[in-house]
């Protein structure tokens, strides 16, 4: 059986929603709490069962291949510093049975075009790709909901959720009809439609699995929405030759490609650290009254569930 082992990071986008911090340092380096996005996303990967990690990169990338590379010096402080727990928490940042590829996307011409660029590294076999600014929190890790669907059907299995039909332009929006419950086989995609273009209510959220063959259709697709080389039209064409499904998948997402999901995911995943929760619980307490007089807010927020 076809086993999903390799995951695709596109990892090369400039991120200037974050400017000026993203001026030097990647925006996939950014920390939520205590952790870089794409550590994140790389965690959730392995927890999938992905075991090669296939990073396309561009210029001031630098820092991830440091992120996952063997830090001598740190490894050697926390040693003769008897810090213990730290030092496993660094060594883990890449398991032993996993290894990390390095590809650059030499020139930014979109998404589909910097997963052609893994191509060699993909050959014959299925892959995932994900996307570490949609930061996705769920008790079973969204790429293993995705893998187990692919293991199951043998086809492309692309995550979407539902989502506002005013938001459409900022998704890949599918068209398609509910199979089996939370599994739609595809009819369409489309690249940012307007809102009254839009096929459905349902956005294409940064996790996919794909079959190989992917890469014909990628390397046929011409420029499409923004001018750039799109996964999603990629997609649509693959869809005449062979099926593809959605899979609406359980879990949160925070869009960390902007400012306020960024925002949103650090409060929320600090509700949830061991280290801060607590007193970071307590300052909310303690600070929002006096913030928001009204905050007898009518309506309640909803927070994450704790694993
Ligand atoms: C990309 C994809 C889009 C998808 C989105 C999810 O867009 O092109 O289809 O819905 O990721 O985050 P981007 O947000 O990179 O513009």
């Amino acid at each position: 059986m076809l086993k999903v082992t390799k995951a695709v990071f596109p990892v090369a986008g400039l991120g200037t929603r974050f400017l000026p911090a993203t001026k030097a340092s990647p925006k996939e380096m950014l920390p939520v709490v205590d952790k870089p996005l794409i550590q994140y996303a790389v965690e959730e990967a392995i927890a999938a069962g992905i075991t090669e990690l296939i990073f396309v990169t561009g210029r001031s990338k630098r820092a991830i291949e440091d992120h996952f590379d063997k830090s001598y010096e740190i490894e050697a402080e926390l040693e003769a510093r008897g810090k213990k727990a730290l030092l496993e928490v660094v060594r883990n940042i890449k398991p032993a049975n996993v290894d990390c590829f390095y590809v650059r996307q030499p020139t930014a011409l979109g998404l589909g075009h910097a997963v052609l660029c893994a191509e060699k590294l993909i050959g014959e076999n299925p892959f995932a790709v994900i996307l570490a600014d949609d930061l996705l929190h769920s008790k079973e890790p969204v790429m293993k909901q995705l893998v187990d669907v692919f293991n199951h059907y043998h086809s492309s299995v692309i995550g979407v959720e539902r989502i506002n039909r005013v938001d459409s332009a900022s998704y890949g929006v599918i068209e398609g009809r509910e199979w089996e419950e939370d599994i739609i086989k595809l009819s369409g995609i489309v690249e940012k439609p307007q809102p009254a273009l839009a096929p459905s209510n349902l956005g294409v959220v940064g996790r996919y699995v794909f079959m190989p063959g992917i890469f014909t259709h990628l390397r046929n697709t011409r420029p499409g929405s923004g001018g750039e080389i799109q996964l999603t039209d990629a997609i649509a064409s693959l869809l005449s030759v062979e099926q593809v499904l959605a899979y609406r998948y359980y879990g949160t997402r925070f869009d960390c490609g902007s400012k306020i999901g960024y925002l949103k995911a650090t409060v929320q995943l600090a509700l949830q650290h061991p280290e801060v929760r607590e007193d970071f619980e307590a300052y909310l307490r303690e600070c929002l009254p006096a913030l928001f007089p009204a905050a007898a807010v009518a309506e309640q927020p909803e927070l994450i569930e704790p694993f």
